[in-house]
């Protein structure tokens, strides 16, 4: 691992330590102190310096969870030193980044997975199983936000230089749901941005987005507020809801609502580990398993036409943003 990062000690060495499939060898830090306390922690060699852990043979893959403005770049040094790639998401701050990445893995015959673990999570299968049985009619508007409350004043999203902003941490998540539930052709419409201009970061804001079949979305993001990480697509006959859609923690049982004009149907899905489930399926695709070449091709292609349109985003909206938010 490299970057002992908030997210690494949560959620990912758990996960790593549980999956039958794979064994922490060794954590780096830039700081010796701060790799010892979580080799110790987590059971495994304590490493200073990201390139002293990527120079060690006995290391066959890495799991990334530094600044995302940093992903890009270590990244390519990992691939470049024959390590399979496991990167935090977003893979990169930019499509151009996330693309090279790619066809650098393709060409060193190396496994690069984004750790885009939502998408696992079988609650969002129930939902498109039942948008594909025609039980909400035809999709007509999606409504997906994530918001999180602020984080202390040093944290990575406040940062620009580390690639920092509500709109690559978190419009990701409302993003990448319009990708999976209303098809990879949806294009950007507009971009309202809340931009903190002292910091030189976005805090916030919404995006609109439409397809070709008339459906609509409707993506809010932010950093500033409220926790909310919820969607609920409308169609013409009903709609569905996930209350709990991107965060749940393994041992939450989460809940898909369908609603139609003669009443709700509430599906219950058990506790599910999205984390560990990321986890299992790197391991299989380095070991050369269930997942084929194709699936993982498809995969980044998506990680690279979301960040296509989170630059969109980005672009058409600076104009429009140092809104003051101010009482009514
Ligand atoms: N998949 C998910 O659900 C999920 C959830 C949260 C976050 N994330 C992603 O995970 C990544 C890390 O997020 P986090 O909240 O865990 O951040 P964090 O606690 O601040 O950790 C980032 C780590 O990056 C390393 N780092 C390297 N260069 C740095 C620099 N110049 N400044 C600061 N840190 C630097 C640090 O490790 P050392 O000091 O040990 O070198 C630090 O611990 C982000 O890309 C984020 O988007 C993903």
């Amino acid at each position: 691992m490299l970057g002992c990062a908030d997210i690494a000690r949560r959620r990912a060495l758990p996960a790593l330590a549980a999956c039958a499939s794979t064994v922490t060898v060794a954590v780096a830090s830039r700081s010796a102190a701060k790799a010892a306390a979580f080799g110790a922690e987590f059971g495994c060699a304590a490493v200073h310096g990201y390139r002293a852990l990527l120079a060690d043979d006995a290391v066959e893959a890495v799991y990334i969870a530094v600044p995302t403005g940093l992903h890009a770049e270590w990244a390519a040094e990992a691939l470049a030193a024959g390590k399979h790639v496991l990167v935090e998401k977003p893979m990169a701050a930019t499509a151009a980044d996330a693309a090279a990445l790619a066809e650098r893995a393709e060409r060193a015959g190396l496994v690069l997975m984004e750790n885009r673990m939502f998408t696992r999570h079988p609650q969002h299968r129930v939902v498109r199983d039942a948008v594909a049985r025609g039980e909400i009619g035809l999709p007509r508007v999606l409504s997906a936000g994530m918001t999180i409350p602020p984080r202390p004043a040093d944290d990575i999203r406040y940062r620009a230089d580390l690639g920092g902003g509500a709109l690559l941490d978190v419009g990701y998540y409302p993003l990448h749901t319009a990708l999976l539930l209303l098809g990879h052709d949806v294009r950007l419409d507009g971009a309202v941005v809340e931009r903190d201009e002292r910091l030189g970061v976005d805090l916030g804001g919404a995006l609109l987005l439409s397809t070709a079949r008339g459906a609509v979305a409707h993506l809010t993001f932010g950093i500033d507020h409220h926790y909310r990480a919820a969607y609920e697509l409308c169609g013409t006959a009903g709609a569905v809801t996930a209350a709990r859609a991107y965060t749940p923690p393994p041992s939450a049982a989460t809940e898909v609502v369908l609603e139609r004009p003669g009443g709700s149907r509430r599906v219950g899905i058990a506790p599910f580990d999205q984390f560990a489930a990321v986890m299992a399926e790197f391991a299989s695709a380095v070991r050369g398993g269930t997942r084929s070449a194709d699936h993982l091709a498809g995969e980044l292609a998506v990680s690279v036409r979301a960040l296509e349109l989170l630059d969109e985003a980005r672009d058409r909206a600076q104009h429009r943003s140092n809104a003051a938010i101010t009482p009514l």
